[in-house]
């Protein structure tokens, strides 16, 4: 298995560019299943991830092309088959519960979808039970069979509806993504109410809506769908990813000599940046005409000072940057508190990070972080896809040498973290790791 050795200390200068968009990438491949014409995304970033969901569309009767880019990103064509088969099969959704996203599409598309049913992961127990109720509301008949979902278009179609997106920890991203699909066929006219604000939601909806659907209110806590009979191809291009970028920002804002990143989507990321506000961290915008794709210059000046960071629905702090900033705040000169209210239990990066001398006190979803004047390096390992980005944060500004296991996690979001690390001056390497 990969493995990292990161020697700290080096400050990062330079220029990174922010990827495209996994998160939106996803659910925008999943959505060419919607129409029998090519759909052309621009920008989707090199990633496990985006693989098993391409793997998972050639099951799915789905014809790809791909042209790899210098740098790192690539154009896909998707070219669905309406004949093709209409099951996600279990040994590729436990590769990547974002696999549900195929659900909501295949329904409306070919009339019946069978969709393992996606187990937890190291984040969480994470239901798909709001998924299942906005796809009843339109109509559709799912049951439970053999751990698959089934989910079947009633006699006389989908119909519009009102659905309530709501839950327990707000709404549901993937979930919205979901019923958007599955109502730009029905027929009538779907509301849905509490639904994900996501940008990533945005994007879609601008996709969708290319390809002929009728969709308002995105980015609201409200999207309305008026449903159409057939969509068209598209040619679109994937919004920069906001989580990379933050994750940049916060590589700046603790070991940034002068680095200056670019595709960085700021407009989407004022909850992270008002948490940097009061330390002495410079996040200069180079170009502010243009906040979706903006280029930032960050850099380290002094004292990081803590904050009190809560997780919550977008526009609120993400959840997807909570790790991250825990590594930057573990060097803040007082006490921090961080409050994960989308997933409780999204900490195994606090055991780790405490292997490296942060000083952490978690109880529940709460955790008090003391500021401490140095991380060391140490043996660590990866075991999600945020938690080890924080790592290698923390590994970047440590003393001394630390190890990060089973990189795998990282590879599954952040393209090439390692090379990118390296050309900005970071002291990092990939290895093979021999299991004892
Ligand atoms: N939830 C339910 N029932 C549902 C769906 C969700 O109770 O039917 C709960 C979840 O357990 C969680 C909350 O609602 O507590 C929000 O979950 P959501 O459905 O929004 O998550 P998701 O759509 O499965 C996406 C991202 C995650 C990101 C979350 C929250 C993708 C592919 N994944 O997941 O990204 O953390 O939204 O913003 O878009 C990551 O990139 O590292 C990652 C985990």
């Amino acid at each position: 298995m990969d493995a990292f050795r990161i020697i700290g200390g080096c400050r990062l200068s330079g220029t990174v560019r922010a990827s495209g968009s996994k998160n939106a990438s996803l659910p925008l491949i999943a959505a060419a299943l919607l129409t029998d014409r090519p759909v052309t995304l621009a920008d989707v970033p090199d990633l496990s991830d985006i693989r098993n969901m391409l793997n998972l569309m050639g099951e799915l009767g789905c014809s790809i092309g791909k042209q790899a880019h210098e740098g790192g990103s690539t154009t896909i064509e998707l070219h669905a088959d309406p004949d093709g088969s209409s099951h996600a099969p279990y040994d590729i959704v436990k590769t990547m519960r974002a696999s549900i996203c195929v659900l909501g599409p295949l329904l409306a598309r070919r009339g019946f979808a069978r969709v393992s049913m996606p187990g937890g992961c190291a984040i969480g127990d994470r239901p798909v039970d709001i998924h299942l109720r906005g796809l009843r509301a339109l109509g559709a008949e799912i049951e439970l069979d053999q751990g698959d979902i089934t989910a079947r278009v009633p006699r006389g179609g989908l119909r519009g509806a009102t659905i309530f997106l709501g839950g327990p920890f707000g709404s549901t991203v993937l979930g919205t993504a979901n019923v958007m699909c599955a109502a730009a066929l029905a027929d009538g006219t779907t509301v849905i109410e509490s639904a994900a604000c996501e940008p990533e939601i945005v994007d879609l909806a601008h996709m969708l809506r290319a390809m002929g659907a009728h969709i308002t209110g995105d980015g609201s806590p409200r999207i309305t769908i008026h449903g159409v009979s057939s969509l068209n191809g598209v040619s679109h291009t994937v919004m920069p990813d906001r989580i990379e970028a933050g994750t940049w920002i916060c590589a700046g804002a603790m070991v940034g000599d002068d680095l200056t990143i670019t595709n960085c989507p700021m407009d989407s990321l004022l909850a992270l940046t008002s948490v940097l506000e009061p330390s002495d961290i410079s996040i200069e915008l180079l170009d502010p005409t243009s906040p979706q794709r903006s280029t930032v210059r960050v850099r380290r000046a002094g004292t990081i000072r803590p904050a009190v960071v809560t997780t919550q629905p977008y526009p609120g702090f993400p959840t997807d940057i909570q790790a991250q900033v825990m590594a930057l705040l573990a060097l803040a000169d007082g006490n921090s508190i961080i409050t994960e209210r989308i997933f409780p239990d999204r900490f195994l990066h606090v055991a780790e990070l405490s292997r490296m001398g942060a000083t952490l006190n978690r109880q529940g979803p709460m955790v008090v972080v003391s500021g401490v004047k140095a991380l060391h390096g140490a043996p660590v390992m990866a075991s999600d896809l945020r938690a080890s980005a924080s790592l290698v944060l923390a590994g970047l500004a440590a003393t001394g040498t630390t190890t990060i296991s089973r990189v795998y996690h990282l590879d599954r979001g952040y393209e090439r973290m390692d090379e990118r690390l390296q050309s900005l001056g970071a002291d990092i390497e990939r290895f093979k790791e021999v299991r004892k």
